[in-house]
């Protein structure tokens, strides 16, 4: 059983000290990061330099980037907020998914950040939006929920997660299964979308070719969302092999 107050005071007491030290370096790199007439390479290595140092002053700066125009950075902040997983970046988020006139795109990385963040506090909003009439924003809404309430249930508690790329998924991998059963698994639309994305995440874990080709098929879905997450893992997955299917994939309007 692990000493919950010492290491939360450990914890504390780490955390402060490393702020103090490094707080110039995140208005140094903010800077960067919110200077629109950087060039947007530049400003991407920001965002991940300042999610790398994850502290409340690092959000703090993606959080004011939200201002930019630019939708693929905004979805790109939105995306580092949840990979931190600080509930410091809710108030934020919750924003970005309230405001209709924002782009769909943002809005869904928005409420994906939500989930991977995981606190019992989204559920209403995430609820608010399960049924917006941007299906990206919807289908993202239903998602998180499905993780929250995932990570809610304590039949879940020994989960181990091997995830070997380390990021925030947005559902945990599927544990018991063949490969043959999860590729049918994930073209299977009568399934929940969270399902299927527990099916994806199970192929990625996994690897090889057979795994990607499964992946690939993918592709013939309607769903905008499902196809974004698709080329997000088959990115992960660095698999020569996906290339062709990806080729298609850009190809397809
Ligand atoms: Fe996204």
């Amino acid at each position: 059983m692990v000493n919950i107050s010492c290491a939360s005071i450990t914890v504390t007491i780490l955390t402060v000290y490393t702020e103090k030290m490094s707080t110039g370096t995140e208005a140094k790199v903010g800077a960067v990061l919110n200077d629109c007439d950087s060039p947007l390479a530049a400003r991407f290595r920001a965002l991940f330099t300042l999610r790398g140092l994850g502290t409340s002053e690092a959000i703090q700066q993606i959080c004011t980037c939200f201002s930019d125009s630019s939708s693929l950075l905004k979805h790109e902040l939105a995306y580092c907020l949840g990979q931190i997983q600080s509930p410091l970046a809710l108030d934020e988020l919750a924003r970005v998914i309230q405001n209709e006139n924002e782009d769909p795109m943002v809005r869904h990385e928005a409420g994906e950040a939500m989930g991977a963040i995981g606190d019992r506090s989204s559920v209403e909003i995430l609820q608010t939006y399960t049924s917006d009439s941007k299906p990206e924003v919807a289908e993202t809404c239903q998602l998180a929920l499905g993780r929250l309430n995932w990570l809610l249930d304590s039949s879940n508690e020994e989960f181990s997660d091997n995830n070997p790329y380390k990021s925030i998924d947005p559902a945990p991998p599927l544990q018991d299964g063949s490969l043959e059963e999860w590729g049918a698994l994930l073209l299977d639309t009568s399934k929940s979308l969270f399902l299927r994305y527990r099916v994806l995440f199970a192929l990625r874990n996994q690897g090889g070719s057979d795994a990607v080709n499964y992946i690939v098929e993918g592709f013939s879905n309607s769903s905008a969302l499902f196809k974004h997450e698709l080329a997000y893992v088959l990115g992960q997955m660095k698999d020569p092999s996906a290339i062709p299917g990806l080729e298609e994939a850009t190809r397809q309007k």
